[in-house]
């Protein structure tokens, strides 16, 4: 029988790396609540037509890259219903804000997730059909202060300071502004118009977007295409004065918080809800998939899904990236914060007979917040060292002696030596580290 394997573009993590990923998470989670923000957790699939409607169905993610199915009509007067595993958790974020009322509230809602998204795209180092994100959206009705500039400028001062707190350097906030819906309309007839005599030079799906959706002809990977791409009208001279107010807002704050950042004036994001400010970090040691993270201002998009005006910013940040940027970088930044604890004892019965007290002893010293792993009785003392040394920095023996007299045989690998302990003196000894003398 052919072994089964996980699908293509998915994958497992595994110890110790999922700690790495924990650790990072458990980093993201103490920054987003020092701004406020609460978490959120969405379903992974939602109704198609959020996507098509939300992200738009002309961009390659709905397009091309959805896991959509007809699920079965409970009912046989009822219709198949099509549903999708989320592209991205956006639009979810935004649904469940209409549905549950939350601008009712009057405030500004600052919510943030971590989870799973699907995309059916080709596989490479950094790009997987399963990939995780760690995603924050600040929305709200305009009466609170949701379409101010400040909330752009202070998302992306959260995410430098996040980035640091991670460790991670060397990175670059591409900066633009893809104006309001009528600015980007007034950019899409211009650019239609300046695409007309050129788009028959380019590819089939260039010329198909000059038509449909124009600006997303600027997300064109061919490389036949870039030069043509390169002298098409730039969308910053159809910013009105309101748009480019906004932006020299954005831009003024971040000088003074001291976050750097590059203008970018082709940067239009591959999804269709975006207005105003738009972003992304890039790092050089990701390779040809650099964007480490993507975001910006959808003020439209609640209204796009049938809900009440309601301006929003956000970001998603791909942490299978965020992980690939911390293994390359310096192994003993990685040591300092990312190390995983090893085991602080192994404890080893010497026989079948202690077995039991083996186990009550690790069950102790597991309540004392120590982490411990308890062998066999089976094994030879040669084994259980062999074990041991793997795994914990000491071992603790248990023969018939020690579970009579309660004094514990511990050898310390760091130090070489051995010495013997008693049961109700075990737990401190263990937490001192290993690298220091015990008698
Ligand atoms: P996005 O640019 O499509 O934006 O994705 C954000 C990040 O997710 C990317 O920068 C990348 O790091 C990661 N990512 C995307 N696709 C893959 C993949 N196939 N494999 C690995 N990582 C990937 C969004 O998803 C928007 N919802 C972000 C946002 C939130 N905008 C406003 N609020």
């Amino acid at each position: 029988m052919a072994t089964l394997k996980a699908v293509r573009g998915t994958r497992d993590l595994l110890p110790p790396e999922t700690a790495l990923w924990n650790r990072i998470e458990a980093i993201a989670r103490s920054v987003f609540a020092r701004y406020n923000f609460g978490e959120i957790r969405t379903p992974v699939f939602e109704d198609t037509s959020l996507f098509a409607r939300g992200v738009g169905e002309e961009t390659d993610i709905v397009s091309k890259e959805m896991y959509t199915w007809e699920d079965r009509a409970r009912a046989q007067s009822e219709k198949p219903q099509s549903l999708t595993l989320r592209p991205e958790n956006t639009a979810g974020v935004v649904r469940a804000y209409i549905e549950h009322k939350l601008g009712e509230t009057g405030q500004l809602q600052k919510l943030y997730y971590i989870g799973p998204q699907f995309r059916r795209e080709r596989p490479q180092k950094g790009r997987y059909r399963q990939f995780w994100q760690i995603g924050a959206e600040v929305i709200g009705p305009p009466s609170a202060g949701s379409e101010s500039p400040l909330r752009d400028a202070e998302v992306l001062e959260m995410l430098a300071k996040l980035l640091k707190e991670l460790r991670i350097s060397g990175w670059t906030l591409e900066l633009n502004s893809v104006g309001s819906a009528a600015d980007r309309a007034r950019y899409n007839e211009v650019l239609r118009a300046a695409l007309e005599p050129v788009a028959p030079k380019m590819c089939a799906d260039c010329q198909r977007r000059a038509v449909t959706n124009p600006l997303r002809v600027l997300d064109c990977k061919v490389p036949e295409d870039q030069p043509i791409i390169e002298t098409l009208p730039k969308i910053a001279d159809c910013l009105d004065e309101d748009s480019k107010k906004h932006f020299a807002a954005v831009t003024a704050a971040l000088d003074a918080a001291g976050v750097p950042y590059h203008l970018n004036p082709r940067l239009v994001r591959g999804l269709d809800y975006y207005t105003r400010t738009t972003f992304e970090f890039t790092h050089g040691g990701l390779g040809a998939q650099n964007a480490l993270l993507g975001g910006g201002r959808y003020d439209g998009l609640s209204e796009s899904i049938g809900g009440p005006k309601a301006p929003g910013i956000g970001f998603a940040i791909g942490l299978d990236r965020l992980v690939l940027t911390l293994q390359a970088q310096d192994q003993t930044v990685l040591d300092t914060i990312y190390v995983d604890t090893p085991c602080a004892a192994y404890i080893a019965p010497l026989g079948e007979a202690q077995n039991a007290s083996a186990l009550a002893l690790a069950s102790d010293l597991r309540k004392r917040e120590l982490r411990v792993e308890v062998g066999d009785g089976t094994f030879r003392l040669k084994k259980s060292f062999e074990i041991a040394n793997k795994l914990a920095s000491r071992i603790v023996i248990l023969g018939e002696d020690e579970e009579k007299s309660g004094i514990l045989t511990v050898k310390n690998f760091v130090t070489g030596v051995q010495s013997k302990v008693p049961r109700e003196e075990l737990a401190a000894v263990l937490k001192k580290p290993a690298a220091e003398l015990e008698g």
